[in-house]
């Protein structure tokens, strides 16, 4: 695991859509596992000044979210569909056929997440994924206590998460209670990770992570056992980690 200490939320912005960049610029038809959440909103602006600025190429990418919740129409404002309009898709040149983000309305949420699952292998798996991390170390929506044989389902969000995600909504009332996302198995089958975090409400999270035991209680601890991670984190997340002597 490469764990990149930034200065600042900008330095890590810009170093972490240099690190996805340099994929797409690789393998032009990257399948792209994207995450929501505040976290990525700077690394997905930077992206867009590259589309604009040097021609970063979006036009063969394809790509899959985490999750989306359950049975907000996709206009919503907080919905992950508007998320990913507002900040990447919007603004740079990629096909809407190879946008992919589960569908919370789906008639069978279940059909849904099979579906899902086995788009996503049809295409031959993510070749990079970003993740954020939940206060409690969740993944995706994979809440403490997922297993880690997880693939993409129906799952229900703790109170703590709504809470979180509260801010984006008009009250706590109108948070989902639950959200279809891509499972533990599903994220760790990825090529590539690249794992953000940034603030101070995120470090006992990332020590636990990355430091911690290797548990489901811990979903993000997972990602110790994951052959290629990078970590991008700001000095306030990193702040519990060990110091070198
Ligand atoms: C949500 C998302 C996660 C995200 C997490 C942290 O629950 N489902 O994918 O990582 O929130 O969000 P933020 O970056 O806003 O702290």
């Amino acid at each position: 695991m490469k764990i990149i200490i930034c200065e600042d939320e900008r330095e890590l912005d810009i170093k972490a859509a240099e690190e996805f960049a340099n994929h797409i610029r690789r393998k032009p038809d990257s399948v792209l596992g994207l995450a929501t959440g505040s976290t990525p909103i700077g690394m997905y602006k930077q992206l867009v000044d590259m589309h604009k600025n040097e021609g970063l190429d979006f036009s063969r990418v394809i790509t899959f979210n985490l999750d989306e919740y359950v049975g907000i129409p996709h206009d919503h404002p907080c919905s992950y569909h508007a998320y990913m309009d507002e900040n990447l898709f919007n603004h740079v040149n990629i096909s809407r056929e190879n946008i992919n983000i589960p569908n919370g309305l789906a008639e069978s949420l279940e059909e849904e997440c099979t579906n899902y699952e086995e788009k996503i292998k049809s295409v031959g798996g993510i070749d990079i994924q970003v993740l954020g991390i939940g206060r409690n170390a969740h993944i995706g929506f994979n809440e403490p206590g997922t297993p880690f044989h997880s693939i993409t389902s129906v799952v229900e969000l703790t109170p703590s998460t709504r809470e979180a995600n509260s801010r984006f909504f008009d009250s706590i009332d109108e948070v989902p209670t639950h959200a279809i996302s891509m499972g533990i198995k599903t994220i760790m089958q990825a090529k590539k990770i690249i794992l953000l975090a940034k603030g101070a409400d995120k470090a006992d999270a990332m020590y636990k992570a990355l430091y911690g035991p290797i548990t489901p209680d811990v979903p993000a601890s997972v990602l110790q056992l994951h052959p290629n991670v990078t970590v991008f984190v700001d000095k306030e997340a990193a702040a519990k980690f060990p110091t070198k002597e």
